[in-house]
């Protein structure tokens, strides 16, 4: 069986979207006979493409199967760099220690490392990740972008703004980001993103940008420690994501606003992002590693550092904080 020809028919029917696709169709369309057509069907069926076929009509594509597999994703992907390269696995112990290997070894820019689960999934903080198998979306993206280190911290908040607008392009939900990157739905944390750097002193080599994404976990799926503080995107709208359909729309935004960003700065993002954010003209507890701050969040800076004014009207910096709303 020609696994490209089966490829691009995934990738057809994806794109018809509702539409039925005749057997004669697809035969002229990709020069094979009828018969070939029906076999890569069927081997799509098998791989978990929910094909149906309607008399008369054709074949449409209800779904695609629960997988994060290259072959699942890369069809469905309309980007010119992110995704591109995938390096998938069912298990690792993290997808930012893959990243961090692959982008030393030279790996291009937009290639992604994906996983069933990890072992030992981080967070920011030192703090562990949960990462329930087949449940959620643990990926690492590296970008390659021609800037100074000191503007990555912007990256991370590019990264949420990309991931919000996907989550509700998908699902219909409406996240808020809690600064710097936390994704919240209904005040429970659904996403986190943990941004990391090779670089010199005055060039980024690789950012590592981890996300990782409660999509499919019930609440027997997280641990009693996190239970009351977290949730998942099947938890919240109340049906199963497509999660291969999710990479593709995070791909998307995410080269799209990267895009943006090279070609007018981070001003434009910013506007994005302060649309999204949950902290912002709140009263917020900020834990640094050095002090408890208290304060009104005013605003964030053009480096995407927090402004928090204290009651005696002096304004810190924060550059990195747990924050408590
Ligand atoms: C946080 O909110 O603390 C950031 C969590 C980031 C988790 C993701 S899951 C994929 C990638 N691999 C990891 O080990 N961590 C990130």
């Amino acid at each position: 069986m020609n696994t490209a020809i089966t490829n691009q028919l995934a990738r057809r029917l994806i794109k018809a979207g509702d539409a039925a696709i005749s057997g004669q169709q697809f035969a002229e369309e990709f020069g094979i006979s009828r018969t070939a057509v029906w076999k890569h069907i069927k081997e799509l069926q098998e791989e978990g493409y929910d094909i149906q076929s309607v008399k008369k009509k054709g074949y449409f594509l209800s779904a695609v199967p629960d997988s994060l597999k290259p072959e699942v994703v890369q069809p469905l992907l309309e980007t010119a760099v992110i995704g591109r390269n995938i390096n998938y696995h069912e298990t690792v112990t993290s997808t930012q220690i893959i990243a961090h290997q692959l982008a030393q070894d030279g790996a291009p820019g937009g290639t992604a490392v994906l996983a069933e689960t990890q072992t030992a999934g981080r967070g920011r903080l030192a703090r562990n990740w949960d990462s329930a198998a087949g449940k959620g979306i643990w990926m690492s993206i590296i970008l390659r972008p021609a800037i100074m280190p000191q503007r990555a911290p912007q990256f991370t908040l590019v990264t949420a703004v990309a991931v919000v607008q996907a989550i509700e392009e998908v699902t219909g939900l409406r996240p808020e980001i809690k600064w710097p990157n936390d994704v919240l739905l209904n005040g429970r944390k659904c996403t986190g993103i943990l941004t990391e750097l090779q670089a010199d002193m005055d060039s980024v080599q690789a950012l590592i940008i981890g996300i990782g994404l409660n999509a499919n976990q019930t609440q027997d799926d997280f641990d009693p420690a996190v239970r009351e503080v977290a949730t998942s995107l099947r938890m919240e709208g109340d049906k199963p994501v497509e999660r291969a359909v999710l990479v593709r729309s995070i791909f998307r935004h995410l080269e799209k606003y990267t895009d943006l960003y090279i070609e007018n700065g981070f001003a434009p993002l910013k506007v994005l992002w302060e649309s999204y954010s949950v902290t912002i003209g709140k009263r917020i507890r900020a834990r640094t590693a050095r002090e408890v701050l208290e304060g009104l969040a005013i605003g964030i800076t053009d480096d995407g550092v927090l402004e928090l004014k204290t009651d005696d009207g002096k304004i810190h910096t924060i550059y990195s904080a747990d924050i408590e709303l």
